[in-house]
């Protein structure tokens, strides 16, 4: 098994990624063998994720359904990482409490599915976990603007939520370099979908500090070697 090299020293699995400022891999379980999660997780753990990514999906503000909390607080009891959910459903703060009470350590929305983003951001974070705000590759920069300097991360789509496997969208890139300039150094920009070796080097120079990835580390049969290779793609970028 190949060790993924520096950033996995620098890491342990309790460490909030926020208080590190390099590339970091986060593995989305909606790719993962959910009959075996514990191991799964177990697997790219030791093979070098730095926190794990968790798809929620309600079958109405995307075409599928995922997995809830429940899952979430098993997960929790599987693992000491970092968990970052990413809320793809209606009514998101009607559901937040019930994901911070799972234990998860970071919850993003959709800024298409609220009305006040502002309001929604405060309001989970009330919650003590850290906060993200996200959109659809076809929103503009300007609807996150409202809540951008009270959310830790802004999560870029760069696909269509709803689906793990899909085509990178290389036309989210422009807007990614204009959110990035808006950041202070303390918050993070993270990009989600199609995130593979052909397409991590240009989300990085776009300014992107964490990648999810679900396909290319999970349909691999060694996830050690598939977060080693993204890693050497960022460092040589
Ligand atoms: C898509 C999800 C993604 C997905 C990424 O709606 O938000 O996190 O799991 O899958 P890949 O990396 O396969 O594009
Ligand atoms: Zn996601």
């Amino acid at each position: 098994m190949i060790e993924a090299p520096s950033a996995r020293i620098l890491r342990s699995m309790t460490t909030d990624p926020l208080t590190l400022n390099t590339p970091l891999i986060a593995a989305s379980i909606l790719s993962a063998d959910f009959s075996k999660l514990k191991a799964e997780i177990d697997d790219v753990d030791r093979g070098g994720a730095d926190f794990l990514h968790l798809d929620i999906m309600d079958g109405h503000f995307v075409p599928n359904i995922s997995f809830g909390p429940a899952v979430c607080a098993a997960v929790r009891a599987s693992t000491n990482a970092f968990l970052d959910t990413h809320l793809m459903i209606d009514e998101p703060l009607r559901y937040a409490p019930a994901f911070a009470k799972a234990g998860v350590n970071s919850i993003t929305f959709h800024v298409e599915a609220v009305s006040d983003p502002l309001d929604t951001a405060k309001r989970i974070r009330d919650l003590g976990v850290r906060v993200g705000i996200t959109l659809k590759p076809a929103t503009p920069t300007d609807a996150i603007l409202p809540a951008i300097d009270v959310v830790d991360v802004v999560l870029v789509m760069s696909v269509n939520p709803g689906f793990s496997g899909q085509k990178f969208m290389p036309e989210v890139l422009p807007k990614a370099r204009e959110i990035k300039k808006r950041l202070r150094p303390d918050q993070r920009m993270e990009i989600d979908g199609g995130i593979h070796l052909g397409t991590i080097e240009q989300a990085r120079a776009a300014g992107v500090d964490w990648f999810v990835v679900a396909s290319a580390i999970f349909d691999e049969p060694d996830r050690a070697t598939a977060i080693a290779g993204l890693r050497t793609s960022l460092a040589g970028s």
